[in-house]
Parts: C-alpha cells; sequence; structure tokens
C-alpha cells in the first residue's frame, strides 16, 4: 500500500496570521487538500500561535471527524505549559481527540523542528502523556532521529509510532552524505517495524527527495508543508497535493 500524505496546513495559517482577517482560510485549503487525495491533515500548534491557534484545530478536527478513511494529526511539544488561550497539547488533544499525536520536543526559539527526543532524559515524563492521550482513543507518534537504542525506548515508553526526522537527509539531498543517511533511516524503519512500532517521516520532504524516501520500508506516512505550500504556489494547491500523491503512488509499485 502507498505511504499516506498528512497536508501539514501550517505555513497557510503563517501566510493569514500575517494580516488581520481570515485570509487564506486553513478550513477551505484543507478541504482542498482532501478533495484532492490527501489522506489527511497535520497542524503544530505552538504557545506561541506563530502559525496554527487553538480555534484552528477545533475547526479542523470538526471537519475531520466524520470523515473516516481521513486522519487528523496533531503535532507539538506536550511539555509546553498552556500561555494565553493555548491551552497545551494535551489538553487541545483531549478536547479535539485526532486520530494521531505526534510528539516533539520542539521551543518557541526553534524556527522549526529539529531534532527527536532523547528518551534517555524524558520517557518518564513522557510515559504518563501518551498514556493519558492512548486512554482516550488517540494513537501517539514520537518525533525520532534514526538511532536504534531511541527507538528501542521509544517502544518501551509505549509509543504506537514514530516519525523519523528527515531534515538531514533532505539535506544531504546530492552530496556525499546521502547513501549513508539514507542507510541509517532504513534500518530504523526495519527495526522499528520489528518492535511493532509504526513508521511516520517528516521534515523537508519535497518532490525531488521523496521517492527515494518512501522506499523506506513499512512507511506508514509522510506529513508535508514547507514544500508542498511552495509547489501549491506555482502549480494550485489541488496539483500539488496529487504530485506528492502520484510520487507515494509510484514509489509502492
Ligand atoms: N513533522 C514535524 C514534527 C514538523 O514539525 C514539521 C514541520 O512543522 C513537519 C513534519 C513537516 O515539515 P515540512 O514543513 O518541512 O514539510
Amino acid at each position: 500500500m502507498a505511504t499516506a500524505l498528512s497536508v501539514n496546513l501550517n505555513k497557510i495559517a503563517l501566510i493569514r496570521n500575517s494580516r488581520e482577517g481570515n485570509y487564506p482560510d486553513v478550513l477551505e485549503h484543507a478541504k482542498v487538500c482532501l478533495a484532492r487525495g490527501a489522506n489527511g491533515i497535520t497542524v503544530h500548534p505552538r504557545p506561541d500561535q506563530r502559525h496554527i491557534r487553538p480555534e484552528d484545530v477545533r475547526q479542523l478536527a470538526a471537519l475531520l471527524a466524520p470523515l473516516a478513511e481521513r486522519e487528523f494529526n496533531i503535532e507539538g511539544n506536550p511539555f509546553a505549559p498552556p500561555r494565553g488561550n493555548y491551552p497545551g497539547l494535551l489538553s487541545l488533544a483531549e478536547e479535539t481527540r485526532p486520530d494521531q499525536c505526534t510528539l516533539v520536543p520542539d521551543s518557541d526559539n526553534q524556527l522549526t523542528s529539529d531534532h527527536g527526543f532523547d528518551l534517555t532524559r524524558s520517557a518518564e515524563q513522557l510515559a504518563p502523556m501518551i498514556a493519558r492521550l492512548q486512554s482516550q482513543g488517540i494513537r501517539v507518534s514520537l518525533f525520532m532521529d534514526p538511532l536504534p537504542e531511541q527507538i528501542r525506548l521509544a517502544k518501551a515508553v509505549g509509543a504506537d509510532r514514530i516519525e523519523l526526522y528527515t531534515g538531514p537527509y533532505a539535506a544531504a539531498w546530492g552530496g556525499d552524505q546521502l547513501e549513508q543517511i539514507f542507510q541509517q533511516h532504513y534500518r530504523a524503519a526495519e527495526l522499528a517495524g520489528e518492535l511493532g512500532l509504526g513508521v511516520n517521516a517528516g521534515h523537508d520532504l519535497n518532490l525531488v527527495n521523496l521517492a527515494k524516501y518512501a522506499t523506506v520500508p513499512g512507511l506508514l506516512e509522510v506529513s508535508i508543508g514547507h514544500a508542498l505550500t511552495v509547489d501549491a504556489i506555482a502549480m494550485g494547491l489541488g496539483n500539488a497535493v496529487q504530485a506528492y500523491k502520484k510520487v507515494l503512488a509510484d514509489a509502492a509499485n
């Protein structure tokens, strides 16, 4: 089966937030993505509300809840405390009941997420959070680097899936290190599969580097935002979604 495409709508919200009002409308963009074959929608609310706001999460949850075949994935830092009308990731997830919550160790001063969890440090704090989300029927994925010892800890702490951080893979594209980094991801995904963890991936994937990455064994889902939004400027959002879906379908054949 082809890897599922979850479209990350952060960048649409970022453009909206640069002005007053609701233009572009995140919900309408989600509908276009779904109409053109996206398997799901991803958002990454942050306490600073730089792009996705809590109200976006609520509206998207209401849009996606009746659509059995489409997934809603909320990602974010579970340790970041509530701030203003941002209630905190776990509260927001419990309120909106996404299919999946991807826990990410990011912070306000990061431009974007740029590393996976170090579970030798945070497993103890994460374990009850993972259990709390799972008790609400929410699948939990942990944002991880492709390190075997860390992936074993992800299993031990109770995660359902891992999301492999693909930034270094994308950065190595066209360089000498690419094959080595790709093999690291390949083996990490194999190990996750052997342990019974599902495998997602994301960050800096694009129409050029996705086909190779999609051959990683058992890859269930990629979440893509930045490059897809840039492609949408050139080709239109619906066409961009279809172009990414085609890469994933071809890679599955
Ligand atoms: N996965 C995680 C955890 C992220 O933080 C992001 C960026 O919000 C992505 C995937 C998607 O990355 P990109 O926007 O580069 O496609």
